[in-house]
C-alpha cells in the first residue's frame, strides 16, 4: 500500500505510526478484549485512558495547574457561540481582532451573542499583512480579547503573544496547536479542533484558566457549559471516545519526536524550505508579508492561473493531493502540520520545480 502525501488543511495527515498503533489495538484495547470503539465512556479502562491523555498534554504543553482541560463536541466552531455564552453576553462587551476568514466567523457569531468591539483589522492594511499587536485598541472593560493564532485560509500566523493590556485573553489555535511550544499561562483560553495536529475530526479541546469558570451563569444549559464539562471530567454526555484515544496517541508520538520544541524545528524547516522556493521563481507566488507567513498553511499562486487545475492534477499523479486553496481565495495551498514529513515537502519542491521547467 502507498500513503499519498496529504497536504489537506483539515482533516489532515495523521502520523503513520498512530494510525498503525491504532489499527493493532482496534479489537483488543491493551489485553481488556474489547475495542476502545466498544467501550463505556464511564468504564474504568476508558477513565485510564482519558486521565493519560490529560496528564501527558500537560506535561508535553506545560499547562498550568491554574487550567483546567476540557474535551469537548462541536469543532472549533462550536466554540465561537460557546465563549461569548460561557464568558460574555448580551449589553457587555467582547474584543476581536479581525484578521481574515476564520476570526470573521467567529466576529460572526460573537456579535449573536455579546456586544463585539473590533481592536484591529488587518483588512484596513490592504495586503496580507498581520496588524502589529501593538496598535490594537482593547477596550479594557471587555470581559475577553480573541484573535486568531493562524488564519488557515490566508496562510498568516502570530509569533509569540499578544500583549492584551489586562484583559482575558482567548484564542483559535485550531490550526497550530502543538507546532511548538505555548505559553499557555498567558492566556484566559485556548481551543482547537482536532482534525490538523490533534488527530480526527470530532473533537475540540479547550483550556481555560479556571477563575473564567467563575464566570459561567448557572442558567446555561448544561451542554454549553464549561462549569458542567470542568466538573464532569468533559463527561457530561457520550463523548467521541475513540477519537480521543487517537487525540492521545498523537500526543504521544509528539513526545517520541523530541516534544514541542523539536517538532517546531522541523515545522520551520519544512516551511523555510517551501517558502524558499516560492520566493526564488517568478513562476510561484506567495502573497503573504514575510513576518506574518504561516509555518502550517502555505498558500500560493501561479503567474498563469489557467495552469492551477493542471498543476493539481499533475501533483496528485505524483502521490501530492488536496493542494488545492479553499474555495474563497483559489490557488493552491500546502498544508505542512506536524504530520507531514520532511520528505513530503522535498517531493512537494521537486515536483514545483519540474512544473515551472515544463510549462514556465
Ligand atoms: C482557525 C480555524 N478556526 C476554526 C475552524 C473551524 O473548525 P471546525 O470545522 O472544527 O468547526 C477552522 C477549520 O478549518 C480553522 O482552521
Amino acid at each position: 500500500m502507498t500513503r499519498l502525501y496529504n497536504f489537506s488543511a483539515g482533516p489532515s495527515s495523521i502520523p503513520g505510526p498512530v494510525l498503525s498503533r491504532a489499527r493493532d489495538e482496534l479489537l483488543d484495547w491493551h489485553g481488556c478484549g474489547l475495542s476502545v470503539l466498544e467501550m463505556s465512556h464511564r468504564g474504568k479502562e476508558f477513565h485510564s485512558i482519558a486521565e493519560k491523555i490529560e496528564s501527558d498534554l500537560r506535561a508535553l504543553l506545560g499547562v498550568p495547574d491554574t487550567h483546567r482541560i476540557l474535551f469537548l463536541q462541536g469543532g472549533a466552531t462550536t466554540q465561537f457561540s460557546l465563549i461569548p455564552m460561557n464568558l460574555s453576553g448580551k449589553g457587555r462587551t467582547a474584543s476581536y481582532v479581525d484578521t481574515g476568514y476564520w476570526s470573521r466567523k467567529a466576529i460572526q457569531e460573537g456579535r449573536k451573542l455579546c456586544d463585539v468591539q473590533i481592536a484591529a483589522s488587518s483588512e484596513n492594511l490592504n495586503d496580507y499583512s498581520l496588524p502589529s499587536s501593538e496598535n490594537w485598541v482593547i477596550n479594557v472593560s471587555a470581559d475577553y480579547l480573541h484573535y486568531t493564532a493562524n488564519e488557515t485560509i490566508e496562510g498568516m500566523e502570530f509569533s509569540g503573544v499578544p500583549d492584551s493590556n489586562g484583559v482575558p485573553l482567548v484564542c483559535d489555535m485550531s490550526s497550530n496547536i502543538l507546532s511548538g511550544p505555548i505559553d499557555v499561562e498567558r492566556y484566559a483560553l485556548i481551543y482547537a479542533g482536532a482534525q490538523k495536529n490533534l488527530g480526527a475530526a470530532g473533537i475540540t479541546l479547550v483550556l481555560i484558566r479556571e477563575d473564567m469558570l467563575g464566570r459561567v451563569s448557572g442558567e446555561l444549559p448544561s451542554v454549553f457549559s464549561y462549569l458542567e464539562y470542568a466538573e464532569n471530567r468533559s463527561l457530561v454526555n457520550t463523548p467521541p471516545t475513540f477519537i480521543w484515544y487517537l487525540m492521545g496517541l498523537v500526543i504521544e508520538w509528539i513526545d517520541e519526536q523530541g516534544g514541542l520544541d523539536a517538532v517546531a524545528a522541523t515545522n520551520t524547516a519544512k516551511a523555510t524550505k517551501l517558502y524558499q522556493a516560492i520566493d526564488r521563481s517568478e513562476f510561484y507566488s506567495n502573497k503573504v508579508k514575510v513576518d506574518a507567513r504561516s509555518r502550517m498553511n502555505i498558500p500560493f499562486v501561479l503567474a498563469d492561473a489557467d495552469l492551477s487545475d493542471y498543476f493539481i492534477l499533475e501533483a496528485e499523479k505524483n502521490g501530492l493531493v488536496n493542494l488545492r486553496g479553499h474555495r474563497s481565495v483559489g490557488g493552491m495551498r500546502a498544508s505542512l502540520y506536524n504530520a507531514m514529513p520532511e520528505s513530503g515537502v522535498d517531493c512537494l519542491v521537486s515536483f514545483m520545480n519540474e512544473f515551472e521547467r515544463r510549462n514556465g
